[in-house]
């Protein structure tokens, strides 16, 4: 049965249950494998904070999401791939207020990135011609 996102345990499952998608995935799977190798683990162990920041309102996160994005290869195609998977697991194992707030934070989040990246990526081919 679908239920809540409430519990650290939740946001854990939620955690490992989408990045397991991502890793299979052929398009995402391969850009998450080249830059982390194998510091999965730590990967999952900053995600669960920051869900469990943005979820259960539980501050254990205190990084800055887009810096490790910057220079990742990564468009439009990679977003809407990240986001189709996040929803699929969402829609699968959660329901209620904190599994809908989880995908619109994401929505918000890939679109910022996507135009932070579009903003940096043009200020480099610039570079050149100032
Ligand atoms: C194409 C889509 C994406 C790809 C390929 C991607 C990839 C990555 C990778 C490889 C890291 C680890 C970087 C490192 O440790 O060196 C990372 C970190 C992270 N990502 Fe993404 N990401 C994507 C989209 C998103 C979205 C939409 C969100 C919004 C929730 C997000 C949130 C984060 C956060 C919070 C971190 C941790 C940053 C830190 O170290 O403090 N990512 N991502």
């Amino acid at each position: 049965m679908r239920k809540a996102i409430s519990t650290y345990e939740d946001v854990v499952f939620l955690v490992d249950t989408f990045y397991e998608k991502v890793a299979l995935d052929d398009l995402i799977g391969p850009v998450f494998t080249e830059r982390l190798h194998d510091k999965w683990e730590t990967h999952l162990n900053t995600m669960y904070t920051f869900w469990q920041t943005v979820l259960l309102g539980e501050r254990t996160y205190e990084g800055r999401p887009f810096p490790p994005h910057l220079d990742l290869p990564v468009y439009e195609m990679h977003f809407l791939r990240w986001l189709t998977l996040f929803e699929e697991t969402l829609t699968e194992y959660f329901q209620g207020e904190n599994a809908e707030y989880a995908l619109v934070h994401a929505q918000r989040m890939a679109k910022q990135f996507q135009l932070k990246l579009k903003m940096a990526r043009l200020a480099k081919s610039s570079d050149h011609i100032s």
